[in-house]
């Protein structure tokens, strides 16, 4: 009767922040990103008579993102009015990447139930019309996304370089801006977005190289260095975007002390308050422990690298 697909968010090793095109959804730089086992959005799709339905858990929503992708789809696919029903086991909309694994999700959904036949390519093409971030999640492992396809490519599978990550949540909340609107305010705004724009370029093949080098130490630097930046520009933004708590910076500094006594983990942060520390294998479990004591953090979740988006059978 419904076809049920899943997907796992990605963390954003070096960061997708700014538009080429809003229309076509094109970055305007490169990303690499480490999608996440653990957290899962759980999408069903079923045809219905009357007008398209979304529920979000068990509650009707109105979602101006799915309605204006559905419009896309329909100019090339025969896609009939449908209920979409999806959960996330996560905060949504918190900074952990809701929208890559709800696009990536649904994306793989409409592929079976419709039969459109679609590649994986193909699908990630599709759901970075949803949300740029999203096309790196139909893929598992160390996966890459970069034009001029921007089609996400993988780098690394899922078992090809095992790594512990562990998330801290600071902030169960919705944040107050979201990746879209913020990516648009700080390219009108901030004056360092042309900078970011170009050293974003570098960070990538440096990132690239250092990830199929399996080369640890080399990608802490170039990390944690192009988060930095992102949010430089984030609140260099006219408002300003600061997406941090005390919390956020008291896990920045725990982890960098925890470096200092030899454990090898670096942090990243993406659009919201919440820190992912990644770490090599036998690590993650330490890290954890000690993340869990900051002041302010909520709870933290332990996982490793996840796989691509699946059908439920
Ligand atoms: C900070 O993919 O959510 O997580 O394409 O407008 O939907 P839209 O943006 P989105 O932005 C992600 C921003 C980020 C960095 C990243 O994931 O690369």
């Amino acid at each position: 009767m419904s076809t049920i697909a899943h997907a796992h968010p990605n963390i954003a090793l070096i960061k997708y922040w700014g538009k080429e095109s809003i229309e076509r959804n094109i970055p305007s730089s490169p990303s690499i990103s480490l999608t996440i086992n653990k957290l899962t959005t759980r999408t069903s799709v079923r045809p219905i008579n009357d007008g398209d339905r979304f529920l979000f858990g068990n509650e009707q929503v109105e979602d101006e993102k799915i309605t204006r992708f559905l419009e896309f789809l329909r100019h090339t696919y025969a896609i009939p009015p449908i209920e979409i029903l999806t959960e996330n086991n996560f905060p949504t909309g918190a900074g952990l990447a809701s929208s890559a694994s709800g696009f990536a999700a649904l994306v793989t959904a409409l592929n079976e139930e419709f039969k459109l036949g679609l590649a994986q390519s193909e699908q990630s093409v599709l759901a970075r019309m949803g949300s740029g971030s999203a096309a790196r999640s139909i893929f598992g492992g160390i996966v890459s996304l970069e034009g001029p396809t921007w089609a996400a490519q993988v780098l690394l599978k899922q078992n090809d370089w095992p790594l512990d990550i562990v998330v801290a949540i600071t902030d169960d909340n919705i944040k107050d801006v979201s990746s879209s609107v913020g990516m648009t305010m700080s390219k009108e705004s901030s004056p360092y977005y042309d900078d970011w724009v170009k050293s974003s370029e570098t960070d990538f093949k440096n990132a690239r190289k250092y990830i199929l080098q399996r080369n640890f130490d080399r990608l802490i630097e170039v990390a944690e260095s192009n988060c930095l930046k992102m949010h430089a520009v984030m609140l260099s933004t006219l408002p300003s975007l600061f997406y941090w708590n005390p919390a956020t910076v008291a896990c920045i500094k725990q982890i960098r002390d925890l470096r200092e006594q030899g454990i090898p983990v670096f942090f990243t942060i993406d659009a919201g308050a919440q820190v992912k520390a990644v770490c090599l294998p036998g690590t993650g479990e330490n890290v954890a422990h000690i993340l869990s004591q900051v002041p302010g953090v909520l709870r933290t979740i332990s996982a490793t690298v996840g796989e691509d988006a699946w059908i439920e059978t």
